[in-house]
């Protein structure tokens, strides 16, 4: 692995230290409703705030064009500092005086949450005069928003350009998880790819066969590849436009010597409603008046039987009813200490929380759009930057 530069080497007692964290939490009337994202955090803001270094937090939120009130950090800062159990100073502004005095004010061990830097049109064009004016504030830098590190932002990074750049602990543990999970597991690895739409996971999906020794397709998206199988599917929704990119992808895959895991049967009915009556059929039966609601009970076992022939496992996507079980198995073997598991992007932490399974996973990623990228094999901007 690249080594990357950690709090293990910076000097942060009496220092102004800019910490990018993603406090991108979902809200509610002024109220966090989750904040999975603010317990990450927490870690390196004691850490750095213990060794005596003055703490000036750096977040975006939403996506404003310019200043917008709905878009004001300042609640967050409060749920932040009830958290931390501890002050969290607030600046309306994150560059000039405003910034410059609230950061002057700080003392030794003292935690500041600046303003969204998505005010500021430079923020997203990284922009270099308003990367000087950020870089002003602090004497280092460390970026513990992962989730973040798809976009090539300021503060996310162009700040690590032009100040000494870390990784934050939450930062360093994604790092690790992903290195595990995917640039060098313990084999074999299988990875399970849910969701509807198979055209948001191209890409996802090729590099990934390459990848892992067998490839679990579940949810919605499985629909696309039964019917380019040759299957009917009957009322499923299904992206038939998309038979031949699904081919490829099962091609591509025979030559990578992975298995493509598909479901083997569905729980039917006659509309996509609660209560609705359902039955379940083989999966080369679906009856072409009926819809596939779910994966039946031999689909669930036969994906339970390839995590119990993994080491590692990787999960991305929300699921369905029949695919919880899978979940509670994965989390299952994990316990035992026979697998390693790692999740993450876009609804699936939500699904593996509703699962009740998260806790028990190896890795659970706060990121969304940061973690599919990574299962894309692309290089992230934020995390290139810090390679030392
Ligand atoms: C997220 O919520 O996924 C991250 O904070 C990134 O936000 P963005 O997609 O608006 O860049
Ligand atoms: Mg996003």
């Amino acid at each position: 692995m690249t080594a990357f530069r950690t709090l293990d080497q910076a000097e942060v007692k009496g220092k102004r230290v800019l910490v990018r964290v993603d406090l991108n939490v979902p809200m509610e009337n002024g109220r966090v409703t989750d904040a999975t994202r603010i317990e990450r955090v927490l870690p390196t803001i004691r850490e750095i705030a213990e060794k005596g270094g003055k703490v000036i937090l750096l977040a975006h939120f939403g996506r404003p064009k310019g200043r917008d009130p709905k878009e004001s950090l300042k609640p967050v800062a409060e749920a932040v500092s009830t958290h931390l159990k501890k002050p969290v100073a607030f600046a309306d502004d994150c560059i000039g005086e405003a910034a410059a005095k609230a950061v002057a004010a700080l003392k030794d061990g003292d935690v500041l949450l600046l303003e969204n830097t998505r005010f500021h049109a430079g923020e997203e064009k990284n922009d270099p005069a308003f990367v000087q004016d950020l870089a002003k504030l602090g004497d280092l830098y460390v970026n513990d928003a992962f989730s973040a590190a798809h976009r090539a932002h300021a503060s996310t990074e162009g700040l690590a350009r032009v100040l000494p750049a870390y990784a934050g602990r939450t930062m360093q543990a994604e790092l690790d998880a992903l290195t595990k999970g995917l640039e060098a597991p313990k084999r074999p690895v299988v990875a399970i790819v849910g969701g509807a739409k198979v055209s948001t996971k191209i890409d996802l999906l090729e590099n990934l066969v390459t990848k892992v020794d067998a490839l679990v397709i579940g949810g919605g998206m499985a629909n696309t590849f039964v019917h380019a199988t040759g299957l009917g599917v009957g009322k499923s929704l299904a992206e038939k436009d998309l038979a031949a990119t699904a081919l490829r992808i099962i091609d591509k895959a025979r030559t990578s010597n992975c298995a493509i895991i598909l479901p083997v049967d569905g729980v039917c009915a006659y509309e996509f409603k609660a209560g609705a009556p359902n039955h379940t059929y083989g999966i080369d039966a679906i009856p072409e008046d009926q819809m596939i609601l779910d994966v039946g009970s031999q689909s669930v076992e036969r994906v339970s039987a390839a995590i119990n022939d993994a080491a590692t496992l990787v999960w991305n996507g929300p699921f369905d009813q029949g695919t919880v079980a899978a979940a509670r198995h994965a989390a299952q073997r994990t316990k035992e200490g026979k697998l390693v598991s790692v999740a993450g992007g876009g609804d699936t932490v939500a699904a593996l929380n509703h699962a009740g399974v998260a806790d028990d996973f190896t890795y659970v990623s706060t990121a969304g759009g940061a973690f599919l990228e990574w299962l894309e094999g692309k290089s992230l901007p934020g995390v290139e930057a810090l390679r030392a």
